[in-house]
C-alpha cells in the first residue's frame, strides 16, 4: 500500500507543517524547523501521538509529495504566491491576529483576502477528508483554519472534530468588527469541541455565539439552532511544552558549557538579561527596550555589568506592521548602543535569527533575567522554556500578566508592560532579590510546568474531544442529509458563576474536567 493510500486515525491540521521548505544557495531543498509555539508544542504531541500531519509546506507553488518525518506522515498543501499574501498575510496576519490581539495595529478588511481564505481552508478541509480514517480524531489548529472544522464535517461526517485556538479570542466589542463573523463562528460550530487557552477566551467565543448568532447557551456549551441537537463545548485547556524533553537537554553537558561560553563571549556580565521572541508587536519588545533604556539613562544599571540580548526571530517580513516593527526595534537598538555602550560592551546584542534548540536551552540557562512583556499572549511558551531550563533554580522570571503563562505562572516577576515605571522596578527587583527567595519561587515555577506538560494537555484535550457529543450513524442518503442528534451529557458543565473572573489566575481544575 502507498503512504498516500494510507489513512490515519489521528489527523492534525495546521497552517504550516512542523517543517519549513528552504531553497539553499545551489537551488536545493532543505527542510528547516518552523517558527513559533504552535510546531513546538504540536510536534512533541505528535511524536506520542502517531499520526498525519496537513499542512503547507512554506512555500509559493504545488504542494509536495506526502512524506514521512520523524515517524509522522505529512502531508503538504499548497499554496500559490497570491494565496500567500491574501490568506496568510493578509487575512490571516494582517486581518485575524490583529483582531485577536486587542487591536494593538490596525486591522485590514478586504473582500478579497476572505475569499481567499474560504478558498484555502476547504482545500485543507479536502486534504483532511484524504488522510483521517473512518471514525478518526481531526484535530484542527488556530486562527488561519477556523472554517475547517464545517468543512470536514460536510465532506466526512463520520469523523470526530476538535479545535484548538492558540492565540487568544478577542471580546465580542473587537470580534464584531468583522465582517465575516457569522461564517467564522460557524466554521468553527463545525467542530464537536473547542479549546481556548484560558478561561476568558472561551467565555469570549460562547459571548460571541449567543450575541452574534442569538444562539442558547449554557456554562460552557453552545447550542445549534439547525435542528440536529448538537451543543458544542467551549472550554479552555492551556498548552505547554515537553518538560522532560527539553529538561533532559538542557542537562546536557555540552549545553551546560555552551552556557558558560555565552556568558564569557558577553564578558561575564553580573547580570545577563533576555529577550527570546518572534519579531511581533504584540510581545512588548519595544516596551522592554524602552523600560532598559531609561534604567540605563538613570543609571541604575549599565554595561559591562548589565546587558541585555534580544533574540528576535525574524516572522512575516512581508506584512507592512512586521516590517515598521523591525525598523523601529533596530532602530533603538541602535541608539541605545550608539549612547549606552562602551567599546566591547555593547549594551543590547540584538540577534535577528533562529537557532538550534540546544542554542536556545543554553541561552536560558545563561540569562539572570528572563524579559517575557508581552501586550497580548495565547500562552507564551518562551516562559515555560526557560524556567525548565533552570534545573539549577537560578534565574528570574518577568512575566506580562497579558500572557496564558501568567495565569499558571503568577508568582514569577509579574509585570504590566504598558507601566514603563513598574516594568523599569521590576527588572530591578528581579536583579536584586535575594537568591533564596528566586531559588524558592524558580522551584515553584518549575513544578507547575512539570506537572502540567504537553503530553498532559495533549491527553486532556483528546480526552475532552472524545467525551464531546457523539455523531450519529452517518446518513445513508449522503454526508449532507445527515443530522446529527446529541447523546446525554457525557462531561459537567462548568457554571460560568464558578469561574474566575477575567485577569484572576485560572487552575487548570477550574478549567476543564479531566
Ligand atoms: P509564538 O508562538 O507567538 O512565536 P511562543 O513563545 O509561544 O510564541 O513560542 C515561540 C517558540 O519559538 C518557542 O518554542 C521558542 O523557543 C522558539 N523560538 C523563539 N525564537 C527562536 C529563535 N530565534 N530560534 C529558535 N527558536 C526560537
Ligand atoms: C504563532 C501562531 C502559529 C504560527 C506561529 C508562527 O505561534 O499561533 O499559528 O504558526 O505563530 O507564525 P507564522 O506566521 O510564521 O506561521
Amino acid at each position: 500500500m502507498t503512504s498516500a493510500r494510507k489513512t490515519f486515525d489521528l489527523v492534525v491540521v495546521a497552517n504550516r507543517l512542523p517543517v519549513d521548505k528552504q531553497l539553499d544557495e545551489d537551488g536545493n531543498v532543505d527542510w528547516q524547523r518552523s517558527p513559533g509555539g504552535l510546531v513546538t508544542a504540536m510536534e512533541s504531541v505528535m511524536r506520542a501521538n502517531p499520526g498525519a500531519w496537513v499542512g503547507w509546506s512554506g512555500d509559493a507553488g504545488e504542494a509536495p509529495a506526502p512524506f514521512y518525518e520523524d515517524g509522522m506522515h505529512l502531508r503538504p498543501v499548497g499554496l500559490n504566491a497570491e494565496e500567500i499574501r491574501d490568506f496568510y498575510e493578509g487575512f490571516s496576519n494582517d486581518t485575524l491576529w490583529p483582531i485577536y490581539h486587542d487591536v494593538i495595529v490596525p486591522a485590514s478588511f478586504h473582500r478579497e483576502w476572505w475569499a481567499a481564505y474560504e478558498r484555502v481552508n476547504r482545500r485543507f478541509a479536502e486534504a483532511v477528508a484524504v488522510e483521517a480514517a473512518p471514525g478518526a480524531r481531526v484535530w484542527v489548529q488556530d486562527y488561519q483554519l477556523q472554517l475547517v472544522p464545517a468543512l470536514v464535517r460536510e465532506l466526512r461526517p463520520d469523523v470526530r472534530i476538535g479545535w484548538f485556538n492558540h492565540i487568544p479570542w478577542p471580546p465580542v466589542e473587537l470580534f464584531a468588527q468583522l465582517p465575516w463573523r457569522a461564517r467564522i463562528l460557524e466554521g468553527l460550530l463545525g467542530a464537536d469541541f473547542l479549546g481556548f487557552q484560558r478561561q476568558s477566551d472561551a467565555r469570549n467565543f460562547v459571548r460571541a455565539c449567543r450575541q452574534l448568532l442569538g444562539l442558547k447557551t449554557k456554562g460552557d456549551r453552545v447550542a445549534l439552532a439547525d435542528g440536529s441537537g448538537r451543543r458544542i463545548r467551549a472550554a479552555a485547556i492551556p498548552i505547554s511544552i515537553d518538560y522532560m524533553g527539553l529538561e533532559a537537554l538542557a542537562k546536557r553537558p555540552d549545553v551546560m558549557e555552551r552556557a558558560k561560553e555565552i556568558r564569557e563571549s558577553l564578558g561575564d556580565p553580573k547580570v545577563l538579561m533576555l529577550g527570546v521572541d518572534r519579531l511581533d508587536y504584540t510581545k512588548g519588545i519595544r516596551h522592554r527596550l524602552k523600560a532598559y533604556e531609561e534604567l540605563l539613562h538613570e543609571r541604575h544599571i549599565g554595561p559591562p555589568d548589565v546587558t541585555l540580548v534580544q533574540v528576535a526571530t525574524p516572522s512575516r517580513e512581508r506584512v507592512e506592521a512586521y516590517r515598521y516593527l523591525r525598523e523601529e526595534v533596530e532602530q533603538t537598538v541602535g541608539r541605545i548602543n550608539g549612547e549606552l555602550g562602551q567599546i566591547g560592551a555593547p549594551a543590547v546584542h540584538y540577534l535577528h535569527h533562529s537557532y538550534p534548540r540546544e542554542e536556545m536551552a543554553a541561552l536560558f540557562q545563561a540569562a539572570d533575567v528572563m524579559l517575557v512583556t508581552p501586550l497580548r499572549d495565547g500562552m507564551n511558551l518562551v516562559a515555560k522554556e526557560y524556567v525548565t531550563c533552570r534545573h539549577d533554580l537560578g534565574g528570574a522570571l518577568v512575566l506580562s500578566e497579558f500572557t496564558g503563562a501568567w495565569h499558571e505562572l503568577h508568582q514569577a516577576f509579574t509585570c504590566n508592560p504598558h507601566d514603563i515605571e513598574g516594568l523599569k522596578q521590576t527588572m530591578l527587583r528581579a536583579i536584586s532579590t535575594p537568591t533564596r527567595d528566586k531559588q524558592r519561587i524558580m522551584r515553584a515555577l518549575r513544578r507547575r510546568v512539570a506537572d502540567h506538560d504537553v503530553q498532559r494537555w495533549a491527553r486532556r484535550y483528546l480526552a475532552a474531544l472524545d467525551a464531546a457529543p457523539d455523531l450519529p450513524a452517518p446518513d445513508p442518503r449522503g454526508p449532507s442529509a445527515a443530522a446529527p442528534v446529541a447523546p446525554p451529557e457525557s462531561a459537567p458543565l462548568a457554571p460560568n458563576a464558578t469561574g474566575p473572573a477575567d485577569g484572576e489566575p485560572v487552575t487548570a481544575s477550574t478549567s476543564v474536567s479531566e
